[in-house]
């Protein structure tokens, strides 16, 4: 029996589960349930992953407690893992005493045994009116190559230069928009540069099936670059662990994150009296044999296969054994994106009626062991759940069933047709591997070309004919399907958790593990009345589903990244804030001359204006401005008239644009005039 601790990469806290998170939470949940069919003893662990500036910043524009957003945000992923039959053995939060303990632990090793933790200055930019250190994901600017406005601090999206906060011309800050200021503080670096470390990781990731082959190519390239100590402090306001000892300064959200698998699993551990040192001491780990694997996505392939082992092995944890990275998930060929319609989250699928079974199933269907990105595309999806998972699985049953149940008062019958069966069963083998291996694609190709032949061999019997012609031999017939069925679902059990345990309740069976793969049924086994296992996916579920989210907002469409330089979703929530460019480009800004001033007759508030906006166009507009200026004082006064403003009636007559003003609180107004020498028509810009 093997003992394995199987953990999925920590949701971030300020974001809603969606398809592309569920492609590894399936993934994995399939393996699991597949070695604990297997009987091995396997614990599934994950958890909310709660620290770090964009959760501390969406509590802040909410108005509420880092703590109160992830204790909602908890219940919620909750619920949408539960829904999805996502089976944990516990799911938790990294912002719990035990994966602080522990973080502390290792950070206390590290530093003081280990010797590998250094404090060097860093210059960064500093928001003067949020008082906070800006992550680079979080300053915006003019590129310094191709001056592009409105690029990352690490990197821009136009001519691809990548580059520092600090290199950006024009920077500001994309929490506030002022302009962000330089400013020194101390950092603590674990020193990833150290030969030891860097001797240790080459060892470590050559180890055969430690990395998928790809993987490993990507760490062999990350090695001829050469590795920089990893900055593993920021400094408050932070949310996040207080680094023992240093007030002030935080371990940034990547050091503890997945320490958090430890630590959320030191919970279960206690809760069952699991010995938790066998799994996560380096000596314990190694004499009682016990593995610890990682599913993650492929672009935390850098914190799983360098920091992450090094920080373990250097503080006297046991490594991962294994590295299961896959890629991301496009729907209909193109990445998840909100403007196309093509965002949807793990609610927006339950929401359209869809069950979740039939995701689970095409998930197996399209995965293998690579890096490869995987297509859910709609019309495939609608095809394979009707024409493959109803239509050629569950159909077994719906066309033999009724036989046993009418003719025969439940009872099965002897199978005396051994040659499907013996095919079933000799691929049993074939299909443990590829589910062992994550070739999930592999199985269901076995599975469903099994399920065609038994359903070749009703065709081939005719059990509706043989109703008139030959009794014993539809008892057999039927049985034989029957049987096949039953190990047919056996082997798709860890996809089906659900839809499976009400099979073993129509074949009246205990629930079946991998071995009892060729416990035939004894004769005269009993049955119930057959009962609708599955339904058919509509058009109109598709169509639900893609209406109802394409105008939703949601979090972003990768499944991993967050502070992670690679990563520039996690914060559109932040920038939805602000206009781009592109958007303030279309207001026609224009110098006018007020030509005529008057009051009107039954307005409190209004002036009506005569505008020369150039090319002796004259433009009527009715400001609120009445309080603040006379007719006379504004007459020959220059201002700034959005031109393109949609000309609005009012009571009074036609609006045709508007002029612009500053107000206070106590509602004084002042009109924007431009300096002097500009004149009317001129553009502003
Ligand atoms: O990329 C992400 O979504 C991270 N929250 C994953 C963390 S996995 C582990 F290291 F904690
Ligand atoms: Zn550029």
């Amino acid at each position: 029996m093997r003992r394995i601790l199987v953990t999925s990469a920590l949701p971030y806290a300020n974001g809603s589960i969606h398809l592309g998170h569920l492609v590894e939470y399936i993934q994995t949940d399939i393996w699991v349930r597949f070695q604990k069919l297997q009987e091995n003893q396997v614990y599934y662990v994950c958890a909310d992953d709660t620290h770090g500036t964009p959760i501390m910043l969406k509590a802040d524009d909410e108005g509420i407690t880092p703590e109160d957003l992830i204790a909602r945000m908890e219940v919620e992923h909750k619920e949408d893992f539960d829904n999805f039959l996502i089976e944990f053995d516990f799911y938790g939060s990294t912002n719990n005493l035990a994966t602080r303990e522990i973080a502390n632990d290792i950070y206390g090793k590290l530093k003081n045994d280990a010797k590998l933790i250094s404090q060097t200055p860093v210059e960064q930019f500093f928001d003067p009116k949020k008082r906070l250190f800006l992550p680079d994901r979080y300053v915006k600017g003019t590129c310094p190559k191709c001056k592009s406005d409105d690029q990352y601090g690490d990197s821009c999206e136009i001519c691809g230069n990548t580059h520092v906060p600090t290199d950006l011309v024009n920077p500001y800050s994309v929490i506030s928009g002022e302009t962000p200021i330089r400013k020194t503080s101390n950092h603590y670096f674990f020193n990833l540069s150290d030969d030891r470390c860097t001797n240790f990781l080459k060892e470590w990731v050559s180890k055969p099936d430690r990395l998928q082959p790809e993987a490993r190519n990507k760490v062999a390239e990350w090695f001829k670059d050469g590795f920089s100590d990893w900055d593993i402090s920021r400094d408050a306001p932070y949310f996040g662990f207080e680094i023992p000892d240093a007030p002030g300064k935080y371990f940034y959200v990547w050091l503890d994150a997945p320490i958090g698998y430890f630590g959320t699993f030191k919970t279960l551990c206690d809760q069952r009296g699991i010995d938790f040192k066998s799994f996560v001491d380096a000596a314990k780990s190694k004499s009682s044999q016990t593995e610890l694997i990682h599913f993650i996505g492929k672009d935390i392939l850098y914190f799983h296969a360098l920091f992450f082992p090094a920080l373990l092995q250097f503080s006297g944890y046991r490594t991962p054994t294994q590295i299961f990275a896959h890629g991301f998930l496009t729907v209909n060929g193109k990445k998840m994106s909100k403007s196309r319609g093509t965002f949807i989250t793990a609610r927006n699928y339950l929401e359209s009626d869809l069950n979740p079974e039939w995701l689970r199933y095409y998930y197996f269907s399209k995965l293998n062991s690579s890096m490869q990105d995987i297509d859910l595309n709609l019309d495939d999806f609608l095809s394979k759940v009707n024409g493959d998972l109803v239509g050629k699985f569950i159909n077994i049953a719906s066309r033999c069933a009724k036989f046993i149940n009418k003719e025969f008062s439940n009872s099965i019958g002897p199978t005396k047709d051994h040659g499907i069966l013996k095919e079933i069963l000799n691929n049993k083998g074939a299909i443990a591997a590829s589910y062992e291996t994550r070739e999930y694609s592999k199985a269901i190709r076995i599975i469903m070309s099994l399920a065609d032949h038994v359903n070749q061999y009703i065709d081939k019997k005719k059990p509706w004919k043989l109703i008139k012609e030959d009794k014993d031999s539809l008892l057999v017939v039927c049985s034989t399907a029957l049987e096949s069925f039953r190990i047919l679902s056996l082997y798709l059990k860890p996809v089906l958790p659900q839809t499976c345990q009400e099979i073993e309740k129509f074949l009246k069976i205990k629930p079946q593990l991998w071995k009892d793969v060729d416990c035939f049924f004894t004769s005269n086994h009993q049955i119930s009345p057959y009962q609708h296992l599955m339904h058919r996916m509509t058009k109109k579920n598709m169509q639900k589903l893609t209406n109802q989210h394409a105008n939703e907002k949601g979090t972003s469409p990768k499944s991993h990244g967050g502070e992670s330089p690679a990563d520039s979703n996690k914060i559109n929530v932040m920038t939805e804030k602000f206009i781009t460019i592109d958007e303030f480009t279309k207001i026609k800004l224009k110098v006018a001359r007020i030509v005529k001033a008057e009051h009107v007759e039954g307005a409190d508030k209004l002036i009506k204006l005569q505008l020369d906006v150039g090319q002796n166009k004259l433009k009527q507009v009715f400001a609120g401005i009445k309080s603040a200026y006379s007719t006379d004082e504004l007459e020959g006064k220059f201002t700034i008239v959005v031109a393109n403003l949609k000309p609005r009636k009012m009571r009074f007559g036609l609006s045709e644009g508007m002029v612009l003003a500053a107000s206070n609180e106590k509602g004084d107004i002042f009109l924007i005039s431009p300096e002097k020498g500009a004149k009317e028509g001129m553009e502003v810009k």
